[in-house]
């Protein structure tokens, strides 16, 4: 199903149910219209149309997963407010699970979150770019940032990271912002979990917003799609199912 990544990464929340007549595709939107066009779209590609149903978006996700969950080695996610005062030397993301991506359940948030851990030293100023739910800008500061901006380019998505910037404690200045339209300044890293052709345009113009020594991570790298990256200085690359991660240096 790669075609159907491509076409819903970063754009829709949706995952995929393998059962015994097939493996069904369900997508989450909070816009009839928008499910329509995609409907039309995946249809024309070979999907047999299914159904839709209407929930309320927090009951929906709510039904998937509630509990903790370690995303990585010692990054705990709690969808809700469990306490978790005894779980000590372990950094808590509070999450709830909701419309904009980033629930920590996803490979390339993953990935990211562990690059982010390897690189990210006390003090450093860090861009979120497509921050989605704030996952990896929280996680940043958890992770002794000072600065970190995260911006997006969907309203849904900045209301979301506001509030769980909130939720978590940390003071993250989170912007509307098509890519790095909206941002002004230099950054130790730049983290970014966006599908590939979207940055790989946008890449070049990352070194200003770099600081000299400054490192950029990317996720939502398609495995087909590696080689658009082909031409940069790449440090690291990681490689889960069919998602790639790289550690570039610009
Ligand atoms: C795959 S999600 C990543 C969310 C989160 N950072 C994570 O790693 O789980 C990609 C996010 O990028 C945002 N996005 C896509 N194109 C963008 C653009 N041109 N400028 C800013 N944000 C964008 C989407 O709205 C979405 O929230």
């Amino acid at each position: 199903m790669d075609f159907v990544d491509e076409i819903l990464y970063g754009e829709y929340n949706y995952y995929t149910i393998d059962s015994s007549e097939g493996t069904f595709l369900a997508v989450v939107s909070s816009s009839y219209e928008d499910l329509g066009s995609l409907e039309k779209k995946l249809v024309s590609l070979g999907l047999t149309f299914v159904g839709t149903r209407e929930s309320e978006p927090e009951d929906w996700f709510k039904n998937i997963i509630t509990e903790p969950f370690e995303m990585i080695d010692g990054i705990i996610v709690d969808p809700e407010n469990h306490d978790l005062s005894d779980l000590k030397g372990k950094i808590i993301l509070k999450i709830p699970q909701g419309l904009a991506f980033g629930t920590g359940l996803h490979q390339t948030t993953k990935m990211s979150a562990d690059y982010l851990r390897k690189y990210l030293k006390l003090g450093m100023d860090v861009l979120d770019l497509g921050c989605g739910s704030g996952i990896l800008a929280i996680l940043a500061k958890k992770l002794g940032a000072n600065r970190v901006v995260a911006v997006d380019n969907d309203p849904l998505a900045v209301d979301v990271a506001r509030e769980n910037a909130e939720r978590n404690g940390v003071d993250i200045d989170v912007r509307l912002s098509d890519l790095f339209s909206d941002v002004e300044g230099k950054f130790d890293i730049i983290v970014s979990n966006i599908i590939a052709e979207i940055l790989v345009e946008r890449l070049k113009g990352a070194k200003m917003f770099l600081k000299e020594d400054g490192g950029v991570i990317l996720s939502g790298i398609i495995s087909p799609k590696i080689n658009l990256f082909e031409n940069y200085n790449i440090i690291e690359k990681t490689v889960i199912d069919e998602w790639c991660a790289l550690v570039i240096k610009i």
